[in-house]
This record gives C-alpha cells, structure tokens and sequence, in this order.
C-alpha cells in the first residue's frame, strides 16, 4: 500500500486499530491459553485472510501447539457468499484424534466454516473448535458455532489485516470499512 494509492477513495472509516487488534489477540490468546492446556492442538489457520491474524494469535498463546494451513474458496465474485465451498489445499496434519483450532478472519454466512468443520470431523479430529477475528452474524445461513471471536461486525464490507476485496488491501495493518462505492463501481464494470 503506497501514498499513491489514496486509501481515503477505499475506505470509509476505520473500524478497529493496531491497537484494538491487538487487545483482542491478547484477550483470545489469555482464554485459549487456559482452554488448550496440555491439549498439544493443531492450531490451522485458513488462507489466505487469517493468515495475518494468526501470527499475532498464537503468539498469544502460551501452549504446545503444532500449526498448519489449509484453503478454501467460496466467493466467486469477490465479495457475495455462492454458498458452494471448494477445499484448494488440505492440512499437511494427521488430524486424528487430535484438538483442532481453526483460525478464521471473519464468519460470515457460515458455509465456510462449516465445511471445514464437517471435513476435519471426517478426518478423525477429536474437536475442531473456531476461532474467528470477525463474527458478522446478521448474514448467517448456517447454524455454526463461532468458539471465540475478536469483535462482531454489521452488514458492511471490511477490508485490512488479511482481510481483502479482489485480493487487495490485506495489508492494511486496520480494520476498515470499505466504500460500498468501490463495490458497486467493481459490479458496473
Ligand atoms: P462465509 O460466508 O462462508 O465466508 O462465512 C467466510 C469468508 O468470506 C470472506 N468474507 C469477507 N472478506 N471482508 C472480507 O474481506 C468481509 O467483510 C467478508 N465477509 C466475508 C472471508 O474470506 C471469509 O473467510
Ligand atoms: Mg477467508
């Protein structure tokens, strides 16, 4: 992200800080902490988006942990749900019989999750518990557990901190709203 770019067109206020951003992976990481002890979980952060989140998170946790990632695609068009989840790349992990964390950046309608869920149960995990930066609940279609959560979000698009809109803006180091402008500019075209 430059000066160039002129992120005051993109976004329409921030939502949470550095700062904010940072309470909230100490405060997860505190209750994990406590909820993980001598579980040696898997801790699998879900590309590309939670990436960012869950380097700050296990940080955080002062528990014996392996990490993995895995990947997923669901939003053909960049911002709108298809509600079709596609695994791109699996966990490298045996998952069986064992606690797994999912790192999410945001739930949203839930069909993410809840595939990921369902496939790491078929894999043999004992638990597969979420941990999710952003609850945006108003638009849930799935009936899925978010274990821990950072913050709740309205309706709105948000953008920075892994968090992206057509794979851009994830380095942001906050949280933003974006323009919904810059959506409906992007569906015009
Ligand atoms: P579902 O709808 O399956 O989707 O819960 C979860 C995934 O959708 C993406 N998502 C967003 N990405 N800003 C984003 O940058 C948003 O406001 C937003 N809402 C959903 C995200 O990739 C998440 O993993
Ligand atoms: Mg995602």
């Amino acid at each position: 992200m430059t000066k160039s770019d002129n992120i005051d067109q993109i976004i329409d206020r921030v939502l949470y800080s550095q700062d904010d951003i940072q309470k909230m992976c100490q405060k997860l990481g505190q209750q994990l902490t406590q909820d993980y002890a001598g579980k040696d979980p898997i801790v699998v952060g879900v590309l590309k988006g939670a990436v960012f989140f869950l380097t700050d998170l296990v940080r955080q946790m002062d528990v014996k942990m392996q990490n993995d990632f895995m990947d997923v695609s669901s939003y053909g068009d960049g911002f709108e749900s298809s509600g079709k989840v596609r695994l791109d790349i699996d966990v490298e992990a045996d998952v069986k019989g064992r606690d797994v964390l999912l790192v999410e950046d945001i739930v949203d309608t839930g069909h993410t999750l809840k595939f990921m869920k369902e496939h790491l149960l078929k894999r043999g995990a004992k638990s597969v518990k979420c941990c999710a930066l952003l609850n945006k609940t108003e638009r849930r279609e799935e009936d899925v557990v978010v274990d821990y959560y950072g913050a709740d979000v309205e309706n709105e698009f948000v953008v920075g901190y892994g968090l992206d809109y057509l794979n851009e803006y994830r380095n942001l180091p906050y949280i933003g709203v974006l323009k919904p402008e810059v959506i409906q500019a992007n569906l015009n075209r």
